[in-house]
């Protein structure tokens, strides 16, 4: 079998919006629109399955319109009347941090932290306009753990008014004791948290820069990072990842691997820093992609890498600044919908029912569709809204060929774990 993939077929041919992935024997294919997957593994057997194939419109007619098709379906689901409960809050305890990361996004913030009356009426606020979907909140700050009486009194307030909740966190882990992992596992119900590293010891010390440092933050973190995974806790672990650093993040990966290897709750994954952003079209990028590469090849090399790229349905809307269910609550009790924007885009406040729908829009803007965008196969999982600072006009080798490249790795993954498995039996 050729290794390019059949294009057309009698009078059809290829969906735009489907990946193609190589297999040992044959091809993986997905539909990133609708999530179907499908192992072909020959041109007979192409032939053979064309009219399901046709029905999961992973062959489409010649004259068929894909971008239209995938605007028509979103258009429907956002037309859609209705009001949507909101279910997920991102709750700020504080802007207050005890590390002093130089390229932290909320350096020069005041260092507001939220008050023990409005973390009880921040409850209230959840309690009153609970529905039957169940709450889930994610513990943000600064570093949420320095106002760890917030989230005590508004987990005991929901637990005492019956409202089931689940939580995450983002923190950075230093202030993590015994006695606060047995109440976030069974009074914050907290499932995952997520820990930034910066480097081995050295570099991470200096990039975090903490008030009062003794010296040993790296090992106690690490340390911790143990814990929690002991209390059934999963931790993922960002790295990171700007010029100055790609080589020391291998080094961290080969320390976590002689920790972490084959812990099933430990995941890694990289970000590069926001000022990082790498241009599309930009050559002079293309060296700061493959530094990007290699960590993530390393991180999957150990084992580590835990993301879904195999989609199971059309993406909607880019994230929580986007989506009606969510919102970002801030140690003032005002609402916002992105993280990044504590005092900018606010949207009401938690003594007020009246969200400000303007506002609501603003941060639904997106950013138009390119030409490349109309040919690209992650059409259908691309929403980008301008109000992101990780977007930008046009997109990234990051967000555009890399996430290829990750679907199709998936792809291989899927095959060996289950058309292989099934052939063995
Ligand atoms: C502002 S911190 C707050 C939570 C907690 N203090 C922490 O560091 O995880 C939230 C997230 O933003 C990330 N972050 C902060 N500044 C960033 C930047 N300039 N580029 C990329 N990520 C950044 C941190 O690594 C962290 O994952
Ligand atoms: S730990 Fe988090 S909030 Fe604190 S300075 Fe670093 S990135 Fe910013
Ligand atoms: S923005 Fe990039 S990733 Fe998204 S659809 Fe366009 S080309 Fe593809
Ligand atoms: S708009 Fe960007 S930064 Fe803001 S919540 Fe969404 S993904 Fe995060």
């Amino acid at each position: 079998m050729t290794k390019e993939f059949c294009q057309f077929i009698d009078n059809y041919r290829l969906n735009k919006f489907v990946v193609v992935a190589e297999v040992q024997e044959g091809w993986m294919l997905y539909n990133t629109t609708t999530g179907g997957i499908v192992h072909i593994q020959n041109t007979d057997d192409l032939q053979k399955s064309l009219d399901q194939l046709v029905e999961m419109y992973i062959y489409v007619p010649l004259q068929f319109d894909e971008v239209k098709w995938v605007d028509n379906l979103r258009a429907k689901k956002y037309s859609k009347p209705g009001n949507v409960s909101i279910n997920g809050f991102t709750i700020l305890t504080t802007l207050d941090c005890n590390a002093r990361c130089f390229y932290c996004y909320e350096k020069g913030r005041p260092h507001i932290s939220m008050t023990d009356t409005i973390a009880k009426d921040v409850a209230d606020f959840i309690i009153k306009h609970k529905t039957n979907s169940p709450i889930h909140i994610r513990w943000f700050g600064g570093e949420p753990l320095m106002n760890v009486n917030a989230i005590n009194i508004i987990s005991d307030a929901l637990i005492d008014n019956g409202v089931k909740f689940k939580s995450t966190m983002i923190s950075n882990g230093l202030l993590l004791t015994d006695s606060i992992i047995l109440k976030a596992k069974h009074i914050w119900n907290i499932k995952h948290i997520q820990i930034t590293l910066d480097g081995t010891k050295d570099v991470y010390q200096k990039a975090k820069s903490y008030k009062d440092a003794v010296g040993n933050e790296f090992d106690t973190v690490i340390n911790n990072i143990g814990k929690l995974t002991n209390a059934n806790i999963r931790v993922s672990i960002r790295l990171n990842q700007g010029n100055y650093n790609t080589t020391d993040l291998l080094d961290l990966i080969d320390f976590l691997a002689t920790q972490f290897k084959g812990n099933k709750l430990f995941s890694v994954y990289n970000s590069l820093l926001f000022d990082e952003y790498i241009e599309a079209d930009n050559q002079a990028d293309k060296e700061k992609y493959e530094n990007f590469q290699k960590v993530q090849d390393k991180i999957m090399k150990c084992g580590f890498y835990a993301g879904n790229n195999l989609k199971k349905n059309l993406k909607y809307s880019h994230c929580m600044a986007d989506n009606d269910k969510s919102l970002v609550i801030t140690p003032t009790g005002d609402f916002g919908k992105c993280e990044h924007f504590t005092d900018q885009y606010l949207v009401g406040n938690i003594y007020d029912d009246k969200l400000d729908q303007n506002v609501i829009l603003r941060c639904k803007e997106q950013y138009k569709p390119t030409q490349k965008c109309f040919e690209c196969p992650l059409y259908p999982q691309c929403v980008r809204i301008t109000l992101c600072p990780e977007e930008k006009e046009f997109c990234s080798l990051i967000q555009c060929e890399n996430k290829i490249e990750l679907i199709r790795r998936d792809l291989v993954k899927k095959y060996e774990q289950t058309i292989c498995k099934e052939a063995e039996n």
